[in-house]
């Protein structure tokens, strides 16, 4: 997904453009797109901190049980991509589903994936950042790199990382699709000077015990922990691969290609991060790992620091790119359920000298930035999950009301065996938001209480629906 095209639908969304959206992008283009805003801090940071505090080596079987949620999850988005089509998104899918309240909540929902998602990519730049600057001799001191709960005052770079991306899209900044894939080409390159250094120094006694931590468990002070909660926080590495479904009106054919680029880059995304949570955790012992850049941190520790510099320098330029597609993301989203009367159109105002909608791009950046500055990275991490995992949830469940609502839909894709893989979906990930820690539910559950407040207060008077015109 090319920035400039979510930039351009922005503007089509408002009459102000007479050109339709071009189908430009190829079924290759749309794996890539979905590579691009799925490898992230998920695998960079989560990996690490997953392994050391809850699955130990069996991280692995964290990566397998999230990644086949997804696979199920996925099927089920490549259904409704193809079949409901428009402009994509969960948000989309369950208008047609379920009618407005269904959607609102969905919408809601992926406000907190793409908004806080944001914060916690910034969190895991920062840790890649702030290796950098030690490395080359000007540390920041931790108080000004720590959430307080971490004994810090501030995680400033986090926060000013998502100050600088909000100064960039207010200018408009172009990004294209060319430019999404040469960052997907770097965070490609980087991993695989990982896989080549660690493939050979491997000490298979790392990866004993397997599973210290169990299967899982609620610790006393209400935090999880084993190989299924683990499963539940690297959820987060798949987090995007629905960003590709938000691609259908600029695929070239969208009801063959956007089924191929969901599974693929899914498949291909579990392939990697198994590689790569198994090599890690071979390479240095799983305890080592609960650090913020773990994987230029095992390769420092194997000494290889110049690997550890071209890792971290990878990783920073990759991660900037999810950062600025989740961004765009989450005003976009803000945006449709806006002009559908959903939110105030207070947000819906395009600036005319630089065609972007400052508004919304300047009071999410300022509340992310607070967010990224002031909570650690886990605790973002699993509230993302659990507003991904119902958003999941209700996609796989809006594919079984469709097939009874609307049979004679056409449906170019069809998720195999329905209804038995979207409830294996809805189960699964169920299943994953039941292993997470009760106060990330309670979060949860505050968010969508004010999400109510706000729909039964503003949105069900406002929305277009309510309008007899
Ligand atoms: N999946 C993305 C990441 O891991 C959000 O950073």
């Amino acid at each position: 997904m090319s920035l400039q095209i979510f930039r351009t639908k922005h503007i089509v969304s408002h009459g102000e453009a007479i050109h339709g959206l071009k189908r430009c992008l190829s079924a290759w283009d749309l794996a890539f797109l979905g590579i691009g805003a799925i490898i992230g801090t998920g695998i960079f940071v989560l990996t690490g901190i997953a392994a050391a505090t809850q699955a130990g080596p069996a991280i692995i079987i964290s990566f397998v049980i999230a990644g086949l949620a997804c696979a199920f999850a996925a099927l089920s988005y490549a259904e409704l991509s193809a079949a409901v089509g428009g402009c994509g998104s969960a948000y989309g899918y369950s208008y047609a589903a379920f009618g407005e309240l269904m959607a609102f909540i969905i919408g809601w929902d992926l406000l907190l994936e793409y908004g806080i998602s944001v914060a916690a990519v910034a969190n895991g730049w920062a840790g890649y950042f702030n290796n950098a600057l030690t490395a080359i001799g000007i540390p920041l001191p931790d108080s000004l790199t720590k959430a307080p709960m971490l004994g810090g005052i501030i995680n400033l770079p986090a926060a000013a990382i998502i100050l600088i991306l909000m100064g960039l899209l207010i200018m408009g900044v172009k990004h294209s699709a060319k430019a999404n894939n040469a960052m997907v080409a770097v965070k490609l390159i980087t991993i695989t000077i990982f896989i080549g250094i660690a493939m050979f120094n491997v000490h298979p006694e790392n990866w004993q015990p397997f599973m210290p931590f169990g299967w899982f468990q609620t610790l006393p002070d209400g935090k999880t922990t084993g190989v299924l909660a683990g499963a539940s926080l690297v959820f987060f590495a798949y987090v995007g691969f629905d960003a590709v479904s938000t691609a259908a009106e600029e695929a070239k054919d969208p009801q063959r290609d956007l089924p191929f680029g969901i599974v693929t880059s899914l498949a291909f995304c579990t392939v990697i991060y198994i590689i790569v949570s198994g090599l890690l955790t071979g390479v240095v012992n799983y305890s080592e790992l609960n650090v913020s850049s773990p994987v230029a941190h095992a390769l420092t520790l194997l000494g290889y620091n110049w690997g550890a510099a071209l890792i971290s320098t990878g990783v920073i330029s990759g991660l900037t790119t999810v950062m600025l597609v989740l961004y765009y993301g989450l005003t976009r989203i803000i945006f449709a359920m806006s002009r559908d009367g959903l939110l105030s159109s207070f947000f819906n105002e395009v600036h005319p000298k630089t065609q972007t909608p400052v508004r919304v791009i300047i009071i999410c950046g300022i509340i992310m930035a607070l967010i990224a500055g002031f909570v650690p990275l886990g605790e973002l991490a699993e509230l993302v999950n659990i507003g991904t995992l119902a958003a999941f949830v209700l996609v796989c469940l809006g594919v079984i009301v469709l097939r009874i609502t609307k049979p004679t839909l056409l449906r170019p894709f069809r998720t195999p065996l329905s209804p038995l893989f979207p409830v294996l979906g809805m189960l699964s990930c169920g299943a994953l938001m039941a292993f997470l820690p009760s106060i990330t539910w309670l979060r949860f559950l505050v968010w969508l209480v004010i999400g109510l407040i706000v729909y039964f207060t503003y949105s069900i008077n406002h929305s277009k629906l309510a309008d007899p015109d």
